[in-house]
């Protein structure tokens, strides 16, 4: 108790003496603070002695102008910075805000910054702090803004920190926090963000005052071992828009008083307990919810109809629980819903026809219920929803014919319920990668048209009672899963499918006859009478292709004329970011056909140009849409230039007219991986392919999570992985979309590669691109290194990309082996198999199931030591 008391007075001591000698001015306040820190990156250049009268102006600096140029602001965050937090920058008598983020502070938590009385936001997120939390943390009583999140905090959080009582954002989410939560939010009147998320030790009840936050606009405490149930006075929190309770070990119970609420909840089903449908009644009232996750706990009981009060609802999350009864028909109609997720639960009721009200609904996950209910025309009608899966259930009655009429649906998913009836004939399904009808009572035959849905690419009509013939126009898909298994469809089964894949997949129709099956065809049997009208399509296809490619051509020509004059006109400026001695003109005189290598992108060739120096550099020439100005333009380029990893190529400078934009890169000795494997005496080590593949990922994993601003390299693929003379792996024509624009960087890519491999299939449907689907191409060149085949290649009957080329084959028991390449030695075959089945987990059709970057790297570098064991079956997807 003494040590407690006598240290705020030492510091009030501490801090008077720095009173009393705050003569010196502003900028030597900040020269000392610099002093402690370590800059090995030298961001606080402009920090200097030199320009001392204009601090103002320095990184990271704001002030305000009355009654003098006083500090306000110090904004420090991403400067790689590390040394000591000093706190001699509270001598700065106005400082308010200090937001030292993403840096590498190494040290515990800086609690003599309380003596920085003016001081109201504090943001530590993402350094190294560590240590606990102490009882002193009460002296930065004054902070209304407290971030530590993504430190090495640990320990309990200390009951003073319910002193801290103007507190409007606490954030402690990702550290290492334990224990109990203490009861003292009740003070936290003015608090509109707590997160305490991700803090696995964590062992705690949710605190009841809690509740009292009637402020309280976000509660994140997902993935932080909390147990128990939610409190009654979570009724409270009525201007709540987002709810992360996820991933804890919550369950619920009839809660002992509800009031005069429960009146209200009397013509439900008393005999489960309710405690979710009151709550959301509550938590509704106000503001309302935009974003509910509850799942993965252990809640029981119903959710009710009162869910219709939360009109701004978006996300409802609840799978993986033990949630019963009806499910609530208003959710269906909720004017903003997009994502309704409630898998894994014992739910039962129907899908309503109002489902067509909800004009917002992109996904819907209702696998695993009880479900039982005709599946309504209205869910044709709602144009925005491209996942709809609700496989066992009780789902009955025929497929309105409409049911995949979304222009945007894609993944559809009812195997194990009772349908009946005949598989309507599906003509709108442009977008439909995934249908799987298994294990109902469908009858009737399987409808040729499915044969014209041009991304079809998984297809399960398994335990049916489908008869008649498999249609020969199926021939025509690209099909990675066809699974016809117990049926009874008879006749002959078209040849590339019976030699494409696995038989188990054709077993259980007696009646179908084929080469290799149980039955071969006698002669009465019908045959190819479809083959003329393939050929036909084939023809028309070769006609439009060949008309496409004038057309091409024509524009290429008119532009190139164009870029031509431009040059003419020297209006280049030129950027570098590395000392290089060339001029805009030998630049532009440089990138001539003897200079062009490869048959380059769709982004522009590249051009290997030899500097006065003797040196090599790689000159990328791109049209400039014009979408930056030029000033922004060097930004953009800027921030891609000042990456440093040794998996990314460099970019060394650049140069830009209205016309075009030349990326000056760092130059290669070996050229591309996507070469080398193109090469008919490809060979390289099993070691060397696994080096360049982690290189790789972890180049990939630096650009999305370390580098600040995080990136997304958007157009992986072999082509893009250059190869020093180690073979060390460097990706490159990265994150384009920040230097050409959204729009022009999705139309070039539109124009070569809306078949391309490489993009994952939700690449058509997806507005925005995510790292998941770079973690897609990225398992497409894991494949090509893998198999040491071509991503894209012409089979000799077929062109088919090699995700499906694999995935045919490890459907078939021990197929995995055979697609390995057969130039590696067996001796490997077990580290191949690891790197295989990784392979095919960044493949997923499911994006979420797809690892992380992370992930990947980390599973790629356990290969050798552990050896793996892998058993890989195809239709559990991972
Ligand atoms: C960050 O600083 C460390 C040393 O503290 C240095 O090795 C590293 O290169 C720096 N990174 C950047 C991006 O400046
Ligand atoms: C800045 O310069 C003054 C004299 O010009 C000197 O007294 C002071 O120590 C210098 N400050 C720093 C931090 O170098
Ligand atoms: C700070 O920068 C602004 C604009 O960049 C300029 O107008 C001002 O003169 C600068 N102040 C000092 C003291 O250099
Ligand atoms: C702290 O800074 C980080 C990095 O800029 C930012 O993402 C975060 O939102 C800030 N925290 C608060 C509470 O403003
Ligand atoms: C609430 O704050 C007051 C003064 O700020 C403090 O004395 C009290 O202990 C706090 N209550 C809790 C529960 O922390
Ligand atoms: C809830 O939010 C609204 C608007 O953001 C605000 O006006 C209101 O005061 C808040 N309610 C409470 C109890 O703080
Ligand atoms: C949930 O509780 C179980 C034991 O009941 C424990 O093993 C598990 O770690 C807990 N999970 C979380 C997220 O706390
Ligand atoms: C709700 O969650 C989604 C996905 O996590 C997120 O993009 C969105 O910003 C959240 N909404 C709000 C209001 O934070
Ligand atoms: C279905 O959900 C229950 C929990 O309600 C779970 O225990 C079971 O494993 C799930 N079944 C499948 C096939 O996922
Ligand atoms: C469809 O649902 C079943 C049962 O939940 C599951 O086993 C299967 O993997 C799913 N198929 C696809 C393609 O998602």
């Amino acid at each position: 108790m003494a040590a407690a008391c006598t240290y705020p007075f030492l510091l009030s001591l501490i801090f008077a003496f720095f009173v009393l000698n705050s003569a010196s001015s502003e900028a030597d306040i900040l020269l000392t603070f610099k002093a402690s820190i370590e800059d090995s990156s030298n961001y606080l250049s402009s920090w200097s002695n030199a320009s001392a009268s204009s601090y103002c102006n320095w990184t990271g600096i704001a002030c305000i102008s009355t009654p003098s140029r006083f500090v306000t602001n110090i904004n420090l965050q991403s400067l790689n910075l590390s040394g000591e937090i000093s706190p001699s920058i509270c001598q700065l008598s106005y400082l308010t805000h200090l937001n030292l983020a993403d840096n590498l502070f190494n040290q515990p938590i800086p609690l003599h910054l309380s003596q920085c009385s003016t001081l109201e936001t504090l943001n530590l997120s993402n350094n190294l702090i560590w240590g606990t939390i102490p009882d002193q943390i009460s002296q930065f009583g004054s902070l209304k803004v407290l971030d530590f999140s993504g430190n090495h905090v640990e320990g309990k959080i200390p009951e003073s920190v319910g002193s801290l009582t103007n507190l409007q954002v606490l954030n402690l989410g990702r550290n290492l926090l334990s224990g109990i939560v203490p009861s003292v939010f009740g003070n936290f009147t003015e608090l509109v963000v707590l997160d305490l998320s991700q803090n696995a030790f964590l062992g705690s009840e949710l605190p009841s005052d809690i509740g009292k936050l009637e402020k309280l606009e976000q509660l994140l405490l997902q993935s932080s071992g909390f147990h128990g149930e939610i409190p009654n006075s979570f009724l409270g929190l009525r201007n709540l828009t987002i709810l992360d309770l996820s991933q804890n070990n919550l369950s619920g119970k009839v809660p002992q008083t509800l009031g005069s609420s429960l009146e209200k909840l009397v013509s439900f089903d008393v005999s489960q307990n309710m405690l979710l449908g009151p709550f959301l009644d509550g938590i509704c009232n106000g503001k309302g919810l935009i974003n509910l996750s509850l799942h993965t706990n252990f809640f029981t009981g119903s959710i009710t109809n009162s869910i219709n009060q939360c009109i701004n609802l978006e996300r409802f999350q609840v799978q993986n629980n033990g949630l019963s009864g009806e499910f609530p028909n208003a959710l269906w109609s909720l004017p903003k819903i997009k994502l309704i997720r409630a898998e894994n639960n014992r739910f039962s009721g129907e899908i309503p026809d109002t489902v067509s009200m909800a004009a917002q609904l992109e996904q819907v996950q209702l696998d695993n219920n009880s479900f039982s209910s005709r599946i309504p025309q209205g869910l044709g009608l709602v144009k925005s929803l491209y996942r709809f899966s609700a496989s066992l259930n009780g789902l009955y009655g025929e497929l309105p014919p409409n049911f995949c009429d979304s222009p945007v649906m894609s993944i559809v998913n009812l195997s194990h319920n009772s349908l009946s009836g005949q598989i309507p004939e599906l003509k709108k399904c442009r977008k439909l990668v995934s249908l799987s009808l298994a294990d109902n009572s469908l009858a009737g035959e399987i409808p040729p048209s499915l044969a014209d849905l041009p991304v079809l690419t998984y297809l399960d009509l398994s335990g049916n009672s489908l008869t008649g013939p498999i249609p020969q126009e199926l021939q025509n898909l690209k099909l990675a899963l066809f699974n016809v298994s117990f049926n009874k469809l008879s006749g002959r089964v078209p040849d590339s499918l019976i030699s494409g894949l696995p038989a188990s997949f054709l077993e259980g129709n007696p009646g179908l006859c084929g080469p290799g099956l149980p039955h071969s065809c006698s002669d009465g049997q019908p045959t190819h009478h479809t083959l003329g009208l393939t050929a036909l399509t084939c023809a028309l296809i070769s006609v439009a292709f060949g008309l496409g490619i004038l057309i091409l051509a024509a524009g290429f020509f008119v532009y190139h004329r164009r870029s031509k004059q431009k040059c003419q006109m020297g209006s280049w400026r030129l950027v570098f970011f590395y000392p290089l001695r060339v001029t805009e003109h030998d630049l532009v005189m440089g990138m001539n056909e003897k200079s062009a290598v490869g048959s380059g992108g769709a982004f522009g060739r590249v051009h290997i140009l030899g500097l006065p120096s003797g040196e090599l550099v790689a000159v990328k020439k791109l049209v400039n849409y014009g979408s930056h100005s030029s000033k922004s333009l060097k930004a953009e380029i800027k921030t891609l230039a000042k990456i440093r990893h040794r998996n990314i190529v460099k970019i060394l400078g650049f140069c830009h007219s209205d016309d075009s934009i030349f990326l000056i890169y760092e130059f290669l000795q070996k050229g591309s991986l996507g070469d080398l494997i193109h090469r008919p005496d490809f060979e390289l080590q099993w070691g060397v392919r696994l080096r360049i593949a982690i290189g790789v990922a972890q180049g990939l994993a630096y650009l999305q999570k370390d580098y600040v601003p995080h990136l997304l390299h958007r157009n992986v693929k072999s082509n893009n992985i250059l190869l020093d003379e180690d073979f060390e792996p460097k990706l490159t024509d990265f994150a384009l979309d920040r230097i050409l624009g959204e729009a022009a960087f999705q139309s070039t890519m539109a124009s070569e590669s809306v078949l391309s491999c490489y993009n994952a299939p939700e690449y058509g449907y997806c507005k925005k691109a995510s790292e998941q689907m770079d973690v897609y191409s990225f398992g497409v060149v894991l494949l090509e290194l893998v198999t040491g085949r071509q991503a894209e290649q012409a089979e000799p009957t077929e062109s088919i990309d090699i995700v499906k080329w694999v995935r045919r084959r490890v459907n078939i028991s021990n197929g995995a082996s055979q697609v390995l390449d057969p130039k590696i030695s067996e001796s490997f075959q077990k580290e191949m198999l690891g790197a295989l089945e990784i392979a095919l987990q960044c493949t997923s059709v499911m994006p979420e199931k797809r690892p992380s970057m992370f992930e990947v790297v980390r599973a790629l570098q356990s290969l050798p030591s552990t050896g793996f064991s892998v058993s890989i079956q195809f239709q559990s997807e991972h």
